[in-house]
């Protein structure tokens, strides 16, 4: 079956570059920029990969990040990560990253910019994966400085095709977000945002109705409001759900209660994704197959979930 999975030919629509760092690659690019890791080997990051809730996998997420300094380390993240799509069958990803992440350390805009958008130009061309890049705002931080990051952005507007949100997301609605959206909008780009991971209904509803967006990152919770779940299956708005992520981070506590299929099967348009696959225990094949394992996920299911993914690209 995993075979067949893979071989499905799939978009992944909810994938933070970030979030693709292998342990491998992470002390190899320390090694490379002479840094010092809390961490004495592979083995003992990786034993660190064990959280309670969202908050707890940021704070690893952050930590490890530190090591990408180069324009040329994160072509290699990115090159790593298109790598596995070509591997999986992923014949469109349309990845986030989080320029915060590391202006906040000091790296200019531009080298994380150019490193990503090169490889995955390069991807396009060597390996017949198209894209559409997603800048993502951390949704801790002010939205006056996301309006400064967006200012960074703009002389590479074309670079990207939306913006985004993530990061801690209780504590830190949509609504705070709702200028420097307009803003993105003015400037022709589509909007997405995580909410419904951790967070209640409202916020779906605020990002839905403030920030305009075409789909909807994680919403799972979305089940709870009966209200919502119907304008959701009667608008057609995409859900990127990521099944690891989910039971790693405790939203769902076993694989056996994920709801994705149950929304599925009422109509929503769900899709399948990783998230932060070197974190999670997987890419996209892994999360098929997880669904497969522990919800008994038929094939004709699958092919449904692959096709929702086609049709949810922002670029077509
Ligand atoms: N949720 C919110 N922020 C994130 C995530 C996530 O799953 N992954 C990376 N940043
Ligand atoms: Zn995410």
């Amino acid at each position: 079956m995993y075979d067949w999975l893979n071989a499905l030919p799939k978009a992944e629509l909810h994938l933070h570059l970030e979030g693709s760092l292998e342990p491998e690659l992470l002390f190899a690019l320390a090694e490379r920029n002479k840094i010092k890791l809390p961490w004495n080997d592979v083995e003992a990051l990786r034993s660190a990969y064990a959280f309670n809730n969202l908050q707890e996998f940021l704070d690893l997420y952050y930590a490890g990040a530190d090591v990408l300094r180069t324009e040329q380390d994160f072509y290699d993240l990115t090159w790593a990560y298109l790598q596995k799509c070509k591997a999986q069958n992923v014949i469109h990803t349309e990845p986030f990253f989080d320029p915060q992440t590391h202006t906040d350390r000091g790296i200019p805009f531009e080298v994380v910019l150019r490193g990503i958008k090169q490889a995955l130009v390069d991807g396009e061309k060597q390996l017949g994966i198209s894209h559409g890049l997603i800048l993502s705002f951390l949704r801790h931080l002010s939205e006056e400085e996301a309006f400064k990051t967006f200012e960074q952005a703009m002389p590479f507007r074309d670079a990207f095709i939306a913006v985004g949100l993530d990061s801690s997301e209780m504590g830190h609605p949509p609504r705070k977000f709702q200028r420097v959206f307009d803003k993105a909008r003015s400037e022709g780009l589509l909007t997405v945002a995580h909410a419904g991971e951790e967070g209640p209904p409202e916020y779906i509803w605020e990002a839905l109705d403030l920030l305009k967006i075409q789909r909807i990152d994680h919403g799972v919770r979305a089940i709870e409001d009966e209200r919502l779940m119907q304008r959701i299956i009667d608008e057609q708005i995409p859900l990127t759900v990521c099944p690891l992520s989910n039971t790693k981070l405790c939203v769902f506590d076993d694989m056996r209660q994920h709801n994705i299929l149950q929304m599925l099967e009422r109509g929503v348009k769900v899709t399948v994704n990783s998230d932060d696959p070197a974190y999670f225990g997987g890419y996209v094949t892994e999360n098929f197959a997880a669904l497969y394992d522990s919800l008994g996920m038929t094939q004709e299911q699958a092919k449904r979930l692959a096709q929702n993914s086609l049709d949810a690209r922002l670029v077509q």
